[in-house]
């Protein structure tokens, strides 16, 4: 069965003390569900919040990195830097950065190639937006980045890969993705797994939901058969809201 994960991507808020109070709050909170909970804060923050977390079953990870090992690449974070703060993930490929930053499924792919070759796990995430979703583009959208940004991998690799399916019209909106139009989504994912692999890794391979998840319809969401969990952003940045989150994934999965 696939472990549900929560991820919190803090995106760029926060100040120091209040990442740290958000974490320690985190690490207090009641959340004794059977599921992965993962927070990714600023790059500034990585050392301190871990700091915060330590000890407590929270992972942590970056909202992105370079793929080049080191040199001259003036304002970029390598992989084995993230890791040497205690990064186990790493989220790729992020909406903001494929159409705010204008990063392509080339350069998507070589820091997801990257970050597995350094032990993390990427948070690969793919997504139409509300013009593709009109014109009935989805399927072939998210079809087009999931070639693009995971191409070579290995079927080891693609196993040790998440993948964060996040509409880009529900992000930040308040507009959520029905249950059922997220499933679709889903389901289609797993269907290009089993045909780019087989069945078996197509099982395996967890696919999470992000956009707009709020503890008022986590659970609606994640009792879906095909999302094994979220990608959450506003209401990531409160314990409260996020641990709330959290406890309706794991009854969900019960
Ligand atoms: P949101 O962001 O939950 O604020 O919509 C989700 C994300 O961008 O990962």
């Amino acid at each position: 069965m696939r472990r549900p994960l929560i991820a919190g991507n803090w995106k760029m808020n926060l100040n120091r003390a209040d990442a740290v109070a958000l974490a320690k709050g985190l690490a207090d909170a009641d959340t004794s569900v059977d599921c992965d909970i993962l927070v990714c804060p600023s790059n500034v923050y990585l050392d301190a919040v871990s700091n915060a977390i330590s000890g407590s079953g929270i992972s942590i990870g970056a909202q992105d990195v370079y793929f080049e090992a080191s040199g001259a690449f003036t304002g970029e974070t390598s992989t084995s830097m993230i890791a040497d703060v205690g990064c186990t993930y790493v989220i790729l490929g992020h909406s903001e950065r494929r159409h705010v930053i204008g990063e392509c499924d080339m350069l998507i792919n070589k820091k997801v190639v990257s970050a597995l070759a350094a032990g993390l796990t990427p948070v690969l995430c793919v997504g139409e937006t509300l013009e593709d979703r009109e014109a009935g583009n989805t399927q072939k959208v998210v079809e087009s980045q999931f070639d693009g940004s995971l191409a070579g991998l290995t079927e080891d690799q693609i196993r040790k890969t998440v993948i964060a399916y996040e509409p880009v019209w529900a992000i930040g909106t308040g507009k959520t993705a029905s249950p059922e139009q997220a499933q679709e989504v889903h389901a289609d994912l797993r269907k290009l797994l089993a045909d780019r692999y087989n069945s078996e890794t197509s099982e395996t391979v967890r696919i999470l939901y992000g956009g707009s998840v709020k503890p008022a319809n986590a659970a609606d969401l994640m009792s879906q058969a095909d999302i094994d969990g979220a990608l959450v952003g506003g209401a990531s940045l409160k314990a409260d809201s996020f641990a709330a989150i959290i406890n309706a994934a794991g009854v969900a999965a019960a």
